[in-house]
């Protein structure tokens, strides 16, 4: 979603300066092109020259430093900026541009602007509960701007409170997410995708379980990429991964759990992705105490768990239903099986014996099976990228 959007990060003169710098490190590093306006506050703490080194870019700091004559800087930058951030944004930036107040070189821009404005405040908790402080924040709000909570910790006054500045992580998150939800031309916009992730577990006792090696990362992937083709992405997970921001995340534990969690939305889904490895069968009898260890050997009894991909085969209506085959010989032949039995959509199909492919790996190679097409053979390449040709292959074959 960052990827070569245009963003600048106006920085105004907080004792939290120092973490906009590892910021801005971490825009480029999510691929933006950064450039960076700093208020003569903010160079107190920090010089302009450390920011026009991660950045890349020449720092703005003056509104009448005019290098270039064909251009008028401040509107320069503020028609050149897709994504603003202000950060940290001061007590005195946020009176500022709630009140249309435009004297330096920030302020001017912000004013200028017609992008997005990610505003940041971090100052000392007092400053931030006063009503003026609150008044504004509720203003810029209202103007559509986004605003984002302040952390409570440790502040640099020696004392908890709110007021700090949230970790550069967070704070990248929420860009991602402020240009998604400005985004109107993503093709999944409005549209539900359940995807399911992740190695079921089966409980023997409270202490075992039988389980696979299916790590969650290709579920985890494809929910990332179907949020950001701008769909509302149910997750449902066995994974112990951490989980993707901007998605509704289920975690569950057996198959029948997994089940249940997915079709409390199968009726209003668009596409529904089985990236998760399902366990066939479940023991009959789940002890409800540690089992003791017996004298002989011990049988474990299996039973037959609910099909979600054929269930799901046979009740849809309009969804697009794409299931995950991990076979270690003769792949062709049982995913295109699979493709039939279970009334998919479509089948991925990956050799889970290959070196590159497969559980806990963060790669992949896939062949993409549907009805009546010609199968799509998907050379190595990340989860990541792999699930993003697999999300447009799907959104190829329902024209959308
Ligand atoms: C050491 C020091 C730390 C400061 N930290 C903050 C802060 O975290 N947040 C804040 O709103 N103001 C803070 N201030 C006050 C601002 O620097 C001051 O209001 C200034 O006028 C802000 O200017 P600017 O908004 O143009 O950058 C601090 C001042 C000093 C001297």
């Amino acid at each position: 979603m960052l990827e070569n959007k245009h963003v600048t990060v106006f920085v105004t003169g907080g004792i939290a300066v120092y973490k906009a710098a590892d910021l801005v490190r971490k825009f480029i590093k999510a691929g933006a092109i950064v450039r960076v306006a700093m208020t003569k506050s903010a160079t107190e703490f920090v010089q302009p020259l450390t920011f026009q080194i991660l950045s890349r870019n020449e720092v703005y700091t003056d509104t009448f430093d005019e290098k270039e004559p064909e251009n008028v800087s401040h509107i320069h930058l503020a028609d050149w900026t897709e994504l603003a951030v202000i950060v940290p944004a001061t007590a005195n930036i946020i009176g500022k541009m709630a009140n249309g107040i435009a004297d330096d070189m920030v302020s001017t821009t912000l004013m200028a602007t017609t992008a997005p404005r990610l505003i940041v405040p971090a100052m000392n908790s007092n400053m931030l509960a006063n009503p003026a402080t609150q008044l504004n924040l509720e203003k810029l709000e209202s103007f559509g701007y986004t605003v984002m909570e302040p952390d409570t910790g440790f502040l640099a006054e020696g004392y908890e409170g709110k007021g700090r500045l949230p970790e550069p992580d967070k704070i990248v998150e929420k860009a991602h997410l402020l240009l998604l939800e400005k985004a109107s031309d993503l093709p999944l916009k409005g549209k539900k995708v359940i995807i399911s992730a992740g190695g079921t577990i089966e409980r023997i006792d409270p202490v075992r379980y039988i389980t696979n090696d299916s790590s969650g990362k290709m579920g985890h992937r494809l929910a990332e990429q179907a949020r950001d083709l701008g769909a509302d992405v149910i997750l449902v997970t066995a994974s112990k991964l951490e989980h993707p921001f901007g998605v509704t995340v289920r975690p569950v534990s057996s198959a029948r759990e997994m089940q249940a969690a997915i079709m409390s939305d199968f009726d209003d889904a668009t596409i529904i992705i089985m990236a998760a490895a399902v366990s066939d069968y479940r023991p009959k009898n789940q002890a409800d105490k540690k089992m003791k260890k017996a004298s002989q050997d011990i049988q474990i009894l299996l039973e037959e768990n609910p099909d979600i991909l054929a269930t799901m085969g046979q009740q849809k209506t309009h969804q697009f239903l794409i299931g995950f085959a991990a076979e270690t010989n003769d792949v062709e032949k049982y995913a295109t099986d699979k493709l039939k039995r279970k009334n998919a959509d479509m089948i991925v199909a990956n050799d889970v014996s290959k070196e590159h492919a497969g559980f806990n790996k963060d790669t992949n190679e896939v062949i993409i099976f549907q009805p009546n097409k010609e199968a799509i053979h998907i050379e190595t390449d990340t989860k990541e990228n792999i699930a993003k040709h697999i999300l447009l292959e799907a959104l190829y074959s329902m024209k959308l």
